[in-house]
């Protein structure tokens, strides 16, 4: 019951994300972000001066279900640049609203009642409650920390008749780890002759360090063909607003994927599709330097911090890096992150939300997103906080 109305939540454990809380919380305490996983530098002007063209040029009404075959042309360019593949922009790219849909409707299509769905912790929050909805549940494999390694053995246990579903998201928010071609062979594997697809977040796949290349189930032909792979301009454009993202799936996934797809948002705003597609045909290779770019950035990061009591993990990927504050103390990440707001006026990211029984940790997320100064500006107030705090 909510108030006088006979009303049963479908989702009556799930409050606001652990991000907008925190968000929220830095916005109250005057206190720096560098938690939510957004960029707080512009995105390039020649992309906004595309969106402004597409503007002018009327392209304002709305944009067919599967999104501009323009942008969806420009989509495969990039996959055959990235993993060698054709894939076919007409009948196996769909745009979506950014990635969080991909991952919803790809859920939506996939798990009915009574279903099972495994996914690995510590996971991104849009899996859990969009498996739920779906009248489906999901079975949570830790992965331990520091190293944050898939249990295989454990997955194969786990496997039932029900299961019709294994999310795998490499690289890897928010442990920053990344999936090998090994993991792949593995899951191949285990879902051989079984009745179950695979979800392969891979927002952040260009966004890896260190030399790392990204396995993409997209690269892997028995993979492929049973995957739903997603992926977001919002990462690649450094346009987290724009909200544009789209999913690769063989025909007749995409088939299945799109009957949910265009009764949830029909279509995605056609002048932001028609500005993306025509910065990328001018510019192709807009998106090649990305991990040299982050790399820099968690360089800077972790070196300002390394020896603070804030302790660098080293990330393989993602535009996040994780730090154990074991040094320091021995609360519960929730507890220290909320300290941190308080005495040290800056926001981050505790990891045990992130499981459904989180191991004992002290680590915390930062986001590497952001400009130098910020980036600066974050490790002065963690390293002022600790040189106050010395070691327990
Ligand atoms: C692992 C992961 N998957 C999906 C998303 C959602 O992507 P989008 O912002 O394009 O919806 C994010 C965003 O932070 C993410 O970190």
């Amino acid at each position: 019951m909510i108030g006088s109305v006979r009303f049963q939540s479908k989702l009556p454990d799930v409050g606001t994300t652990v991000f907008t809380v925190m968000s929220r919380r830095a916005q109250e305490e005057g206190a720096l972000n560098i938690g939510q996983g957004f960029p707080d530098y512009p995105i390039d002007p020649r992309l906004g001066q595309s969106l402004i063209e597409t503007i002018a040029e009327g392209r304002n009404q709305y944009a067919p279900m599967e999104g501009v075959i323009e942008l969806r042309e420009q989509i495969a360019r990039k996959i055959h640049a990235s993993y060698a593949i054709q894939v076919d922009p007409r009948a196996e790219i769909t745009v979506t609203c950014g990635g969080t849909e991909a991952l919803y409707d790809s859920i939506q299509a996939v798990i009915g009642r009574g279903d099972e769905a495994i996914i690995f912790d510590p996971a991104y929050d849009a899996y859990e409650p969009a498996v739920r909805l779906a009248g489906g549940r999901c079975i949570r494999i830790p992965m331990a920390p520091p190293e944050f390694r898939y249990d295989w053995e454990r997955v194969r246990r786990h496997l039932t008749e029900r299961t019709r579903l294994i999310i795998v998201n490499s690289p890897q928010n928010p442990s920053c780890t990344v999936a090998e071609r090994a993991d792949l062979e593995t899951l191949a594997a285990l879902a051989r002759d079984r009745p179950i697809s695979i979800l392969a977040d891979e927002v952040y796949e260009n966004v890896l360090f260190d030399g790392r290349s990204h396995a993409s189930v997209l690269s892997h032909a028995e993979l492929r063909e049973r995957s739903f792979a997603v992926f977001s301009f919002g990462k690649t454009l450094h346009a987290t607003g724009w909200r544009v993202g789209y999913c690769v799936a063989p025909p007749k996934l995409t088939a299945e994927l799109r009957k949910v797809h265009q009764f949830n948002t029909f279509s995605i705003a056609a002048p932001l599709q028609y500005a993306i597609a025509r910065y990328l045909e001018q510019f192709p290779d807009a998106w090649t330097g990305l991990s040299a770019f982050f790399e820099a950035k968690r360089d800077l990061l972790a070196g300002l911090l390394r020896g603070s009591g804030f302790e660098p993990l080293r990330a393989a990927g993602t535009y996040f890096l994780l730090v154990d504050y074991g040094a320091l103390s021995r609360a519960n990440d929730l507890e220290f992150a909320d300290r941190l707001m308080r005495e040290a006026k800056i926001a981050t990211i505790p990891l045990s939300p992130f499981y459904a029984a989180a191991p004992t940790m002290t680590l915390l997320r930062l986001c590497i997103a952001k400009r130098d100064e910020t980036l600066k500006a974050a490790a002065e107030h963690l390293c002022t906080f600790a040189a106050g705090h010395p070691q327990p």
